[in-house]
């Protein structure tokens, strides 16, 4: 068989198991495709690109209002949050409200003046559909050609105004969330593709997973294995203005996982999010320090050790102040991690600084700082350095 041929069955070898890749793969997604159809990344309806970086924050930020309010030294009054609906009539909203897409949301607190929060999206992506007016006695907040994008927390802040120094009473704030059921669109739009999630021991973690209608049904789920992951309420539970909580994850919590939502005939997945476990402390470390003596002879050595009880595999890490610092003593440190007797998952980290032949210049504080995840915790121990017991004369 001459070369040029053996070549040629070789590529087309190469390039069948190619094409079969390509159509096992499409068959694949397609079927999934059928079965969920899978968020777009992006906001959909919306012109400008939400900047990257600020579109995972998540908490509702300050909306300035537009026109210039006048400070008067008012005493705070009650706010409380209607909807206009058409042609002045009005209504109390209670916790949430549903409004059609593409329709106008309008909402008044009462209050001179009055401070709006919006979702963060909707401040980030200024469009101009968006508008806050301050009236004489109430605050109106004008929402136009809305999407499912817009569903989230209205947040209305009476300000209290002494002269013009103006602070938000945080604690006379009325909230209302507000849902924009999409014929389209089930999952409030997220940015990106995959969200990585930090699982922290025992920190609640939220998957933010929102949809646009109340009446949808939200399962959670593994991607590997695929299987529905349950929610029993307790470990794992779920709010319609908030996603799934996992309450005190565990390393099996980890992985990667998305919601899917259903209603009626639509069936769609969310944003996947990628969940990487942390062992994190509950508290600072609290360290312990302990000096060979308190009092030492010139020429003698020195060992102070720093120890600290905690979870296991939560890294410590340890710093020391001492006082030939200054003067560039070369002191060494020691550091271990050794298991608790008796306890069950704990550990202990020591940090142990060795003083060869001590000197005058090592006289005074020791002090020891232990850091964790959640903070740093310090502290200390005097050392008097006294003159050799038998002076030796030559
Ligand atoms: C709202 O939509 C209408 C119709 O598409 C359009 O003419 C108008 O400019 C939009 N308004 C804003 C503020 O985007």
């Amino acid at each position: 068989m001459p070369l040029v041929n053996l070549f040629g069955s070789k590529w087309r070898l190469v390039l069948s198991t190619f094409l079969i890749c390509v159509i096992i793969f499409e068959l694949v997604y397609c079927q999934k495709d059928a079965q969920e159809q899978r968020t777009t990344p992006g906001r959909k309806a919306k012109t400008s690109k939400p900047k990257p970086g600020k579109s995972t924050n998540k908490g509702p930020r300050a909306v300035p209002a537009k026109t210039k309010i006048k400070a008067t030294p008012a005493a705070p009054t009650q706010a409380f949050l209607s909807q206009v609906l058409n042609r002045g009539k009005f209504k109390k909203v209670g916790e949430t409200i549903s409004v059609q897409t593409g329709d106008s949301l309008e909402l008044r607190c009462r209050g001179k003046p009055v401070q709006w929060s919006v979702p963060p999206y909707l401040e980030e992506d200024d469009d101009g559909r968006l508008t806050i007016v301050q009236h004489e006695r109430y605050g109106l907040l004008t929402l136009v050609n809305t999407t499912g994008a817009d569903t989230g927390e209205y947040t209305c802040y009476p300000m209290y105004c002494e002269d013009t120094d103006c602070r938000k009473e945080y604690d006379k704030a009325v909230k209302v969330f507000v849902f924009f059921p999409d014929p389209q669109e089930l999952f409030v739009p997220s940015s990106d593709y995959y969200e990585v999630i930090q699982l922290r021991t025992n920190w609640p973690t939220v998957l933010p997973c929102q949809v646009t209608s109340p009446e949808a049904k939200v399962t959670l789920h593994r991607e590997f294995p695929p299987v529905e992951v349950a929610v029993d309420g307790t470990d794992i539970s779920f709010n319609v203005k908030k996603g799934f909580t996992i309450h005190r994850p565990r390393p099996y919590h980890a992985g990667a996982l998305y919601c899917v939502a259903s209603l009626g005939n639509l069936r769609q997945s969310s944003t996947k999010y990628m969940l990487i476990y942390v062992n994190y402390p509950m508290a600072p470390p609290a360290p312990a320090i302990q000096a060979s003596s308190s009092s030492v002879a010139v020429g003698e050595n020195l060992r102070v050790s720093c120890s600290v009880v905690g979870e296991q595999n939560v890294a410590v890490e340890f710093t020391w102040e001492y006082p030939g610092q200054q003067i560039g003593r070369p002191l060494y440190t020691q550091e271990s991690i050794s298991p608790v007797a008796g306890g069950a998952a704990r550990q202990q980290s020591q940090s142990v600084l060795l003083v060869d032949e001590v000197r005058d210049v090592d006289q005074g504080t020791y002090t020891c700082t232990a850091q964790n995840l959640q903070g740093a915790t310090s502290v200390s121990t005097s050392i008097k350095v006294v003159p050799k017991a038998k002076a030796k004369k030559p």
